[in-house]
């Protein structure tokens, strides 16, 4: 029996002690951080790391993101880090940010799928936080979700997929951001965004001058990558799913029309909606607001797919700030169907 608690408007202390000690005893628990839910386990407990991979159906050669309280937990982890990678902590942690650094030899094997490496994180969402503080571990924890779907952000997308098998699902409300951490790893003193997220290229120019973006942000990877998560159908509705986009609202509509089927659902711009009167359409967000659509998008594709249409068709978005972080995915989602003009 999976229990639920719910911190939505305040974090109970006694439940708070229970989370706690359900981690550090080796069962699983979901928790909300400000970029999607986690199914989160003592990260130095091999049995535990290894039941999050069966809960979610995961290869095992792709690594989890380790989570942490505070600077001390880090440098417990993980040998020092360089100049670049220690201006990056200072400057994004903590945040919705993922630094891969060398890891010590007590983080199982498992964790960090045999690299020498493992992400840390160190979440700024309160109750996850305050989880991780109580639990006194590190904690292992990949999205909730069954890999190939999307990411969950709000319990009511959740449960159905986890309900069983984890000990408790701790409910924080919608996640702010929806999409995940921006991961990076400093290869040759170079940062490298390995998967982008809310902290922008720009932002991690801005902090250390100089900053790439690995070229399987857009592309599909195989063989040996960077980021080994990069590999996998990802962020996937069920339904088959296309995603379109021009600069240009007249090529995007005029394209978006020549694709629909009797049964579209589409998935777009609050000011697009009027051009598609027959069609069902859903709003992701406006125009001039990306973080509307970040927030929104996963949990409106699970939606969309339960209502079994013949065909998703997703507006995307430009390619800059957090739009480069929002392609990555429907790019993804859409199994790299998709069209640009
Ligand atoms: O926002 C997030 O990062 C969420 C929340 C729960 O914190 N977590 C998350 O974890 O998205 P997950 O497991 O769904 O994605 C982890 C990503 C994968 O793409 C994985 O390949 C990459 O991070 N990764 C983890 N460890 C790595 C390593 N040592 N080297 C390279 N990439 C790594
Ligand atoms: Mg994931």
């Amino acid at each position: 029996m999976t229990k639920i608690i719910n911190f939505k408007e305040t974090i109970n202390q006694k439940e708070l002690e229970e989370i706690g000690s359900t981690l550090r005893n080796g069962k699983l628990v979901i928790f909300p951080t400000e970029t999607v839910y986690g199914i989160g386990a003592n990260a130095l407990d091999a049995k535990a790391v290894d039941d999050i991979f069966k809960a979610k159906g995961r290869a095992n050669d792709n690594p989890l993101i380790v989570h942490v309280a505070n600077f001390d937990m880090v440098h417990e982890l993980t040998y020092e880090p360089t100049p670049i990678e220690k201006h990056l902590m200072d400057a994004f942690m903590p945040g919705p940010f993922t630094l891969i650094l060398k890891k010590k030899k007590m983080i199982p094997d498992n964790v960090s799928a045999g690299l020498d490496t493992v992400g840390i994180r160190m979440p700024e969402n309160d109750i996850a936080r305050k989880i991780i503080e109580e639990a006194n571990v590190p904690v292992a924890a990949p999205s909730a979700n069954i890999s190939s779907r999307p990411s969950g952000t709000k319990i009511e997308d959740i449960k159905d997929e986890f309900d069983g098998k984890v000990d408790i699902i701790v409910d924080g409300g919608e996640t702010k951001i929806g999409i995940e951490s921006t991961v990076v790893k400093v290869i040759d003193g170079i940062p490298n965004v390995l998967r982008p997220g809310k902290i922008t290229p720009e932002d991690i120019k801005d902090v250390v001058g100089i900053v790439k973006i690995d070229e399987h942000v857009y592309k599909k990877a195989e063989g040996k990558v960077e980021s080994p998560g990069m590999k996998y159908r990802h962020y996937a509705p069920n339904s088959n799913c296309i995603m379109i986009y021009s600069e240009q609202d007249e090529i995007l509509i005029e394209e978006i029309k020549k694709h629909l089927t009797p049964n579209t659902i589409i998935i777009g711009y609050l000011e697009h909606q009027k051009y598609f009167p027959t069609t069902k359409f859903y709003v992701h967000g406006s125009k001039n607001n990306y973080d509307e659509i970040s927030h929104n998008i996963f949990s409106l594709l699970r939606k969309v797919d339960k209502e079994h249409p013949d065909l998703i068709i997703i507006e995307g978005v430009k390619k800059e700030g957090i739009g480069i972080a929002i392609m990555n995915r429907l790019i993804r989602s859409c199994s790299y169907h998709y069209i640009e003009k």
